[in-house]
């Protein structure tokens, strides 16, 4: 920060990555951690908020109304995350606060967790492994551990955005056609990998793998329930890193034990970190606690892009992810090119607060 400023203060809302704690400080902001390396209560992480100026939140930290109002110093929240339903955006937006993701850089991992997800189920890899350990392992048989064949068989991909189109063009290598439901063609995906665009109902019909990456929003949640999983063919797979609401976990359960399909991987939960009691039960439900991201060089990459967006919000200027970009177009938010300094300045009505690169005018 410039010298003569008000050194902003941050707070990270869990331990992450060093590089990106070493980072904060190295661009000159005041940077506490929260000490346990828990989720914090509401009332929690709206107390270690207190007089910060920016927030560096993960997506187990609820952003919502009521926060934005206790901690009215805020001036930048930057998520650790690419899927952001945990953040009320119109409320950040009213108040004139930027908010960001980190999009891109999990998606690769994201990708191969989804096909990890999809081995494991097809192969019953879980299943055979406990059999193993448990010392049940007499003599190779030819009927152990029978899976299912992915070759020549169909991938559907629910949303083919970043995550899912990488999932898609990794279909390839296991000899899988691809289909894809979106509100938008993906005309780069169609031209990798041959993917076909085709409704929900037809793609749930047709697919022998499902695979779920839509983000979390009043339109996709329980996107997949009873109604849709009893389209699937019994011999499906379903797989969801996408976020836990977007299926009724209820109703996969009842499919599961029913037979209806054949079985779900899956890496995020409707009430995480509580995982319905029925699915936990069933050898055909793989199980992985939200670690669709979870690599050393993605998170490191991950908290990063965070602390990069956090430290452009700390200095004023347009952060590189933000997902509300209204906050820098409204008529009150001006963008001008000689804005100097830091001025440390809170939006006030009636008062002109300047930053690096832009005057909010109120
Ligand atoms: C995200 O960033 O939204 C992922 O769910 C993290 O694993």
């Amino acid at each position: 920060m410039r010298t003569g400023a008000k050194t902003p203060k941050v707070f990270v809302s869990r331990p992450i990555p060093e590089a990106a704690i070493s980072a904060l400080r190295r661009a000159g902001l005041a940077v506490a951690v929260n000490p346990s390396d828990r989720v914090l209560s509401p009332a929690e992480l709206a107390r270690f908020c207190r007089e910060k100026d920016g927030l560096l939140a993960l997506l187990t930290d609820r952003i919502d109304r009521r926060f934005l109002e206790a901690v009215p110093t805020l001036r930048g929240i930057a998520l650790m995350a690419v899927g952001h339903d945990n953040a009320d955006l119109a409320a950040a937006t009213a108040r004139g606060i930027p908010v960001s993701n980190t999009p891109g850089v999990l998606t690769d991992a994201v990708a191969d967790l989804a096909w990890a997800l999809l081995l494991a189920v097809v192969r019953r890899l879980p299943e055979a492994e406990r059999f193993l350990r448990r010392g049940r392992f007499r003599s190779w048989g030819p009927l152990l551990f029978l899976g299912g064949d992915l070759k020549g068989k169909t991938l559907g991909i629910v949303g083919a955005g970043r995550i899912g189109a990488a999932v898609g063009r990794r279909a390839g290598g296991f000899g899988l056609k691809v289909i894809y439901a979106d509100r938008r063609p993906n005309p780069a995906l169609e031209k990798e990998t041959g993917a076909r665009r085709v409704s929900l109902p037809a793609l749930l019909a047709a697919a022998d793998c499902v695979t779920l990456h839509v983000p979390l929003t009043s339109g996709t949640r329980h996107l997949i329930g009873e109604r849709e999983i009893r389209r699937m063919k019994r011999t499906a797979y379903l797989v969801n890193t996408s976020r836990g609401p977007v299926l009724d976990e209820a109703a996969l359960a009842r499919a599961l034990r029913e037979g209806r399909i054949a079985g779900a991987g899956l890496d995020v939960f409707e009430n995480e970190p509580r995982v319905h009691p029925a699915l936990r039960r069933l050898p055909n439900a793989v199980l992985v606690p939200h670690i669709g991201s979870a690599t050393v060089g993605t998170r490191t990459g991950m908290a990063l892009t965070a602390a990069e967006n956090l430290i452009a919000m700390m200095r004023g200027e347009r952060a590189p992810n933000c997902i509300n970009a209204q906050v820098y177009n409204k008529s009150r938010l001006r963008e001008v090119t000689q804005g100097k300094g830091y001025a440390g300045g809170r939006l006030r009505r009636g008062k002109v607060t300047q930053g690096e690169g832009y005057v909010r005018v109120t």
